[in-house]
């Protein structure tokens, strides 16, 4: 019985995993594959096709010039092979093309003298080069693409043919005649007519008047082929399903005859490089799938009148495109993409994306303005992730979004109604927004993020921008958006009822830089009522931020004060001044001395706070901290300062070793921290060492945080007890 059932599940695990698109899309339409010579010679390749294909097209071996290279002089070999293969596997080849401006014999054109021929011999020869071929493999194939790009792009042109030498010598009537040759030399095959660009309204406007004016005048065109040759941005799907009810008002038959999706924003007919390089982010191969599942819908709902949609090459390793350009279901060494697991899953209505979008938000009525925005109408309700998403604690005023949920999972939504193409950088390799049914544009983290805060911003059309829903803090050597992903622990930083503290700006002159300079104080709660002095904290930030960074996105001020008002910390005053590290580019650590700021610092900035505030003023009662780059300045200064700081403290900011320092005694405290994600092993392993040196030495891992905020804030939570003890 046991051994029963498990054949009964393993085959039809099996069964499962021998879907291919064909299989998948049984029920709307064939799903085709554009072949060259190799393809249907490889045996790996060969059982690829007949895995996931029921159609084929000759990806060059069918077309004019190919397979009649002179007049008369056919050259069938290569074309015979494909069509063998067809017959011998059963399954349909869509003959592809008859007549085309391109890859063409250059003798159609002109006599033995060099002479542009007339009308009459061209049209002549035409029909005899479709009655060659299509009667050649009339058993085989099921549908030709007759005429080929006929129609001009410039959508200013004031006749809507491609001024093509076919056009230039006989009129549109080279469309009607091929149609006819082909009519009577195979009447069973269905007929195209096949262009790209086909989605723009300027174009396809153009091709359906030339279909419709050629089929009221007798001519035997049965379909559309639509190439689609398209990108990651575009044609939207508003775009495609005007296109396809357009089309369907005057054809019974559209394929889909050229597919392939960019990841750059080149489109149509023409062979262009993608500028892209060969690596290629998580994000845009979601991009490719969210547009290859946004065509797929568009093709599925118009099934009634789409009977075959074909990808042009079978792996990004043959796309006429370049591989770099990525643009097929499968990649480069034939493995399925994320893009076909979404192209052939969502055949069957497994998940609720059939949000169509509405007109552009600008255009909609006043009543349906006021709509509220409905979220389980425009995000992805997946299983395991928590339908508890509240805004972000950092969100500008009144804003609903960036919101976040218990897990850690991200929703953005931004309005961006005439963008192209919009991310977030939250999320590994950044994560692609699309539109919602209201016309803004939505996005949800893959993966939960890590407890704590992170900056992000967002891409338009390429360009960074802030989130509009979220406030600054400088981070990245710019003001970055940021979000806060609520905390198991998160109370040691809240805001609550308990005497604060204040953090001041103070400006001071600065010999050395010639210039006014910024610091923020913080000055404990005890500081104003009492005449006692304190001691002082000289706390850094890290590259890319600055002096605001750690009472802001830091909250040093908070932390401080409920350590106080449990009693845990003495009171001391926090200086924060910016350490000059952001003009240090990548790579030229090496050089960095942070002399500059040590001038600033011990010279200039401590006999200011000193002089301003009530300070106890000796290395007894003076620490150095800092994150990161601020922990690699504290290290140097402290070294070479001894005299100056008794505490030293480095948070993600690499460690001391005994041999730095020479008297064990000159320092009270050494203490070293870093996040759980980042190399508690080393940072472990060199406290020990020092502690066996005989220093007073602590080390502190932040469980769960990577190179970010609350690694430090818990970094100062440790920190702070321990000073000035
Ligand atoms: C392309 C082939 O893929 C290339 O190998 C060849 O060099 C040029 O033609 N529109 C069409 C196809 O109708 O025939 C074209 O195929 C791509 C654009």
């Amino acid at each position: 019985m046991s051994i029963f059932l498990l054949v009964i599940s393993f085959s039809s695990v099996l069964q499962v995993q021998a879907q291919g698109l064909k299989d998948a899309y049984s029920n709307y339409f064939k799903v085709g594959v554009a072949v060259n010579q190799r393809n249907v010679t490889d045996p790996q390749q060969q059982t690829l096709i007949l895995r996931e294909f029921n159609s084929i097209t000759a990806e060059n071996d069918m077309k004019p010039e190919p397979t009649e290279p002179r007049e008369g002089e056919f050259n069938w070999s290569r074309a015979d092979r494909i069509a063998d293969f067809c017959r011998q596997n059963g399954i349909k080849l869509r003959g592809h093309c008859l007549v085309w401006h391109s890859q063409i014999g250059e003798w159609m054109f002109s006599d033995s003298e060099g002479n542009t021929v007339t009308k009459e011999v061209l049209l002549q020869r035409i029909r005899n080069h479709t009655k060659a071929i299509v009667s050649r493999y009339s058993d085989v194939v099921y549908c030709w693409d007759v005429v080929n790009e006929a129609i001009t792009d410039d959508p200013r042109a004031t006749n809507r043919y491609r001024q093509s030498k076919l056009y230039r010598i006989a009129g549109d009537d080279f469309i009607r005649e091929a149609f006819r040759a082909a009519r009577e030399a195979n009447p069973k095959a269905l007929l195209f007519y096949n262009d790209y660009n086909e989605c723009d309204p300027v174009k396809s406007r153009r091709i359906y008047d030339m279909v419709r004016e050629m089929k009221a005048a007798g001519v035997p065109i049965d379909g559309i082929g639509m190439q689609g040759h398209y990108n990651i941005y575009g044609p939207s799907e508003e775009q495609v399903d005007a296109a396809l009810s357009l089309y369907k008002t005057i054809v019974n038959h559209i394929h889909v005859t050229e597919l392939d999706v960019r990841i750059n924003e080149e489109m149509g007919g023409q062979l262009q490089f993608s500028r892209q390089g060969e690596q290629v982010s998580d994000s845009i191969r979601q991009h490719l799938a969210d547009q290859y599942a946004r065509l797929f819908r568009q093709f599925r709902r118009h099934s009634d009148v789409i009977d075959c949609v074909t990808f042009w090459n079978l792996s990004d390793r043959d796309s006429w495109l370049g591989q770099a350009n990525y643009p097929l279901p499968f990649d480069a060494q034939y493995q399925p993409k994320l893009a076909y697991t979404y192209i052939r899953d969502m055949a069957e209505p497994k998940w609720p994306m059939a949000v169509k979008p509405a007109s552009r938000p600008r255009r909609q009525q006043a009543e349906q303005r006021t709509t509220p925005f409905d979220p389980a109408r425009a995000f992805e309700q997946k299983e395991g992730i928590i339908e508890d998403f509240k805004p972000s604690s950092k969100n500008q005023p009144g804003r609903d979004y960036p919101q976040v949920n218990s897990q850690g999972y991200v929703r953005l939504r931004v309005e961006a109604p005439d963008a192209k193409s919009v991310s977030c950088s939250l999320g590994r390799g950044g994560t692609p927004l699309h539109r919602a049914y209201d016309g803004s544009w939505v996005g949800q983290t893959l993966r939960p993020e890590d407890e704590g805060f992170h900056y992000y911003h967002i891409t338009v059309d390429g360009g960074t921008f802030n989130d509009p829903g979220a406030q600054n803090f400088f981070g990245g050597t710019r003001w970055e958006s940021g979000i806060e992903v609520p905390s198991h622990d998160q109370d040691f930083f809240a805001l609550k009822n308990v005497p604060h503290g204040r953090v001041q700006e103070v400006l001071f002159w600065s010999e050395s830089t010639s210039q006014m300079r910024r610091a923020f104080v913080y000055t404990p709660p005890t500081y104003d009522a009492s005449k006692k002095k304190f001691p002082v904290l000289y706390l850094q930030h890290g590259w890319g931020e600055n002096e605001t960074s750690w009472s802001q996105q830091g909250h040093a001020g908070l932390i401080i004060d409920n350590l106080l008002a449990e009693g845990c910390t003495l009171p001391f005053i926090i200086v924060m001044t910016y350490g000059m590290t952001n003009e240090v580019r990548f790579g030229g650590l090496r050089e960095f001395t942070a002399m500059d700021f040590e001038k600033v610092l011990v010279d200039e900035l401590i006999p200011y706070i000193d002089a301003h505030f009530r300070t106890k003023a000796d290395k007894w009662n003076r620490a150095m901290a800092g994150l990161s780059m601020g922990g690699f300045e504290t290290r140097l200064i402290t070294l070479r300062r001894p005299e100056v700081f008794g505490y030293y403290a480095l948070m993600s900011g690499g460690q001391y070793q005994p041999a730095d320092i020479k008297d064990v005694r000159q320092v009270r405290l050494i203490f070293q921290s870093c996040g759980g994600k980042e190399n508690p092993d080393a940072i472990r392993q060199s406290t020990q060492t020092l502690k066996d040196a005989g220093f007073n030495a602590v080390c502190y891992i932040s469980e769960g945080t990577a190179h970010e905020f609350l690694t430090w804030r818990r970094s100062l939570r440790e920190l702070a007890p321990l000073l000035f003890r």
